[in-house]
């Protein structure tokens, strides 16, 4: 099958390559860049473990053909740390809450979080679960997600996290 010659940015820096038109953009991040920290789960728009940010929007990359991120600009799970290589807040949050088991869900889960508390700041615990409704996790029971998305906001804007009383 023919090829077409894709371009795009990836977690700031300029990657191209030659793909089928019937390749999703999941396979192209993982099989031909080789940035695996992006999951597949389900290949059919549920789950959310192949999240990425692409041109400000969460985007479920099993669902997109990698010919239409041509010219994209995109973010992965592998882009999340600070520059100097330290842990971002999420992922800090993530950490310190045990916002994780088994971690499959996690890579989309923290990509999801980034766009919302860049679009919200400072979410209520109702804005987050509806917020991470398109990111299924199948281990944690979401409390200790969310009390990391939490935590991370809290340090984003400077504030002390404090645990809401059960
Ligand atoms: S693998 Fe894309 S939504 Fe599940
Ligand atoms: S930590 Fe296992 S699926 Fe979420």
């Amino acid at each position: 099958m023919a090829k077409t010659h894709v371009k795009m940015k990836m977690n700031g820096a300029e990657v191209e390559g030659l793909v089928e038109p019937r390749m999703l953009l999941v396979h192209f991040i993982r099989e031909d860049l080789q940035l695996t920290g992006t999951h597949i789960g389900c290949e059919t728009t549920h789950c959310g473990a192949c999240t990425v940010d692409l041109d400000g929007m969460s985007v479920k990359s099993c669902t997109m053909f990698a010919v239409q991120a041509d010219g994209a600009d995109i973010a992965t799970i592998e882009g999340v740390a600070n520059p100097d290589g330290t842990l971002s807040a999420l992922q800090e949050g993530f950490r310190m809450m045990h916002g994780l088991q088994c971690g499959f869900c996690t890579p989309g889960m923290i990509i999801r979080a980034q766009r919302l508390l860049r679009e919200n700041p400072s979410p209520s615990e109702e804005e987050i679960r509806f917020g991470i409704s398109g990111n299924l996790c199948r281990c944690t029971g979401y409390q200790n997600i969310v009390r990391a998305i939490q935590y991370a906001a809290a340090k984003v804007n400077g504030a002390e996290f404090k645990e809401a009383a059960e």
